[in-house]
């Protein structure tokens, strides 16, 4: 090959920078300038292009679960729940014929604490799984911990000011998140798991996830059970000391992130199995929980968790931004042969996710690549901001943008089977669930810990409780001692030792400092 030849086939190879016109950009190192020191131009096309873009690279932060870490991968599916055919309980096709795979995208994420926070504060873990099932998405849109601190949508707002930093000062202070937690006593035992290691994963891969809310599956006689789901990681399951997360987080605050995109890299695929436990739909008097109630286990003795089907993650997702960032599930998302509950947090939460989305992203998020059902979607939909797709395929007449019409357009669906119409009738009111039982389960939780999990509970609780006004105080030992009574005497016995000789600079987990020399002496006792 002569030089000319191979010079002008390496000119061809070279891929050439644009701007987003698709003119080439042949000056990317100086603006354009009167004279080479300036002043500048305003017309300077590629420059303004380029800057203007840059300073709109933010979309707003989730409001909650700010920090994430995606990855590509599938669902299979067992065709059984149980030892019963899915068939039995749910008509949803990616459950029906074993082996069957279904693509996912998964968000795992931080609550309270913005976009770079330390991966290592202690603070739920979200679980997030978009199935593109051939029937459209399913967004199962759960969290580490099996219950949530609240059981009604109307608290959840209160509760996220009050976990998030002082609005005066910025700074987090443990006294507000106790000051809401102590004055809404179903809390309690979410905070016992919380203050626990339950509430420092070691990484997303050793962590378990749940759906937390009560949902419905839904049969071909449309006749429905309650359900709630929860994933088992094949990896184990690894929590930290408190000491442990401070050694970690001195030293990487992204571990969680980079611990799953490493696995993903070499080829270690983190896989989870999916468990369902059922319910019959109803009231059940006999409990002294209500099922809707999601401060509460279902106990794994009365409702065995049945396997269904299997997940592994094997992609890391190509952009960040573009699939990360810009995922959007919601509890509203469900697909034929699953169905809502009447548990009122899951209907809040239904509501707030696409609303929310709707500003985070834009109107037409449900377009973009990541969020896009696995299918031809075919909607009416007009406009709105950054719209680019265009539904009507229809040869028939794409100027049909309504229905009915018998002119063309899209014609509504059949429907897959018969609709399950649960019968509903009482006043409307706004009152809680009779059946609060708020400490109960937390003392059982607390019984079963292993010795250590409770010495990390009860010293993680004193280093935040013991910066708290005496009141609040107070009322967080009645709940303790209402739990168990050695849960209460060691909380009391701590808060007395912390008092006698405490230590301002050993503000706790959810505090500012470190809590280690806390966590130091309460080993030593
Ligand atoms: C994210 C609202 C309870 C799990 C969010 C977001 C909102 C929200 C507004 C941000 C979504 C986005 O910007 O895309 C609520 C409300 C709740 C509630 C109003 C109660 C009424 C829960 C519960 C769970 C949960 C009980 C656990 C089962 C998640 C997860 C995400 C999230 C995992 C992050 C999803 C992602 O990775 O993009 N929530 N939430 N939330 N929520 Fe909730």
């Amino acid at each position: 090959m002569s030089d000319q030849s191979s010079r002008k086939k390496h000119e061809m190879n070279k891929e050439r920078l644009t701007n987003r016109q698709g003119h080439p950009v042949t000056q990317n190192q100086n603006i354009r300038t009167v004279g080479n020191r300036g002043p500048g131009t305003l017309e300077n096309y590629d420059y303004i292009e380029k800057i203007s873009h840059f300073d709109r690279e933010r979309v707003p932060e989730r409001v909650v679960h700010g920090r994430g870490a995606g990855a590509h991968g599938y669902f299979e599916t067992y065709g059984k729940i149980g030892d019963e055919p899915s068939s039995k309980y749910t008509r949803a096709k990616l459950f029906q014929e074993k082996g069957k795979r279904t693509p996912v995208f998964v968000r795992f994420s931080t609550v309270i604490h913005g976009t770079h926070s330390p991966e290592t504060l202690r603070d739920p873990r979200g679980f997030a799984v978009k199935f593109y099932t051939e029937d459209g998405n399913w967004d199962l849109v759960g969290n580490n911990i099996k219950i949530f601190f609240i059981r009604d949508a109307m608290k959840f707002p209160d509760m996220i000011h009050a976990f998030k930093p002082d609005p005066v000062t910025n700074i987090q202070d443990p006294e507000r998140f106790f000051d809401f937690c102590a004055s809404s006593p179903e809390s309690f035992h979410m905070v016992t798991f919380i203050y626990s290691p339950w509430g420092i994963p070691a990484n997303y891969r050793q962590m378990q996830g749940s759906g937390v809310n009560t949902y419905k599956m839904v049969n071909d006689e449309g006749e429905a059970v309650l359900v709630k789901y929860h994933w088992e990681p094949k990896q184990g399951i690894k929590n930290l000391t408190q000491k442990e997360a401070e050694g970690i987080q001195g030293q990487n605050f992204n571990h969680a992130t980079q611990d799953l995109y490493e696995a993903i890299e070499e080829g270690n695929y983190p896989e989870w199995e999916l468990y369902v436990q059922i319910m019959a739909d109803g009231e059940h008097p006999e409990l002294d929980f209500d099922p809707l109630d999601d401060t509460k286990l279902w106990p794994e003795d009365q409702f065995p968790w049945l396997p269904v089907g299997k997940m592994v993650l094997d992609r890391n997702p190509d952009d960040y931004f573009a699939e990360v960032e810009q995922s959007a599930f919601g509890t509203g998302v469900l697909v034929d042969g699953l169905d809502f509950s009447d548990d009122k947090m899951l209907q809040g939460r239904t509501f707030s996710y696409s609303d929310t989305q709707r500003h985070r992203i834009g109107a037409n998020y449900l377009q973009l690549p990541i969020n896009r059902a696995n299918k031809e979607v075919n909607t009416n939909q007009e406009g709105g901001n950054m719209r680019y797709e265009v539904d009507r395929h229809s040869s028939k007449n794409p100027a049909i943008n309504y229905e009915p019409s018998i002119l063309g357009g899209y014609e509504e669906a059949e429907p897959y089977g018969k609709d399950h119409e649960p019968y509903v009738e009482g006043n409307l009111t706004r009152e809680s669930i009779e059946r609060t039982s708020n400490t109960k389960q937390a003392g059982e939780t607390f019984r079963q810990f292993e010795e250590w999990e409770k010495a990390e509970l009860i010293s993680n609780l004193v280093n935040d409780l013991s910066v708290c006004d005496q009141r609040i105080q107070d009322r967080w030992m009645e709940l303790a001692e209402e739990a168990d009574d050695e849960y209460g005497r060691r909380l009391r016995e701590g808060l007395e030792k912390a008092k006698n000789g405490m230590d301002d600079s050993s503000r706790g987990p959810l505090g500012n400092t470190s809590s280690s020399e806390a966590t130091e002496k309460a080993e030593r006792e």
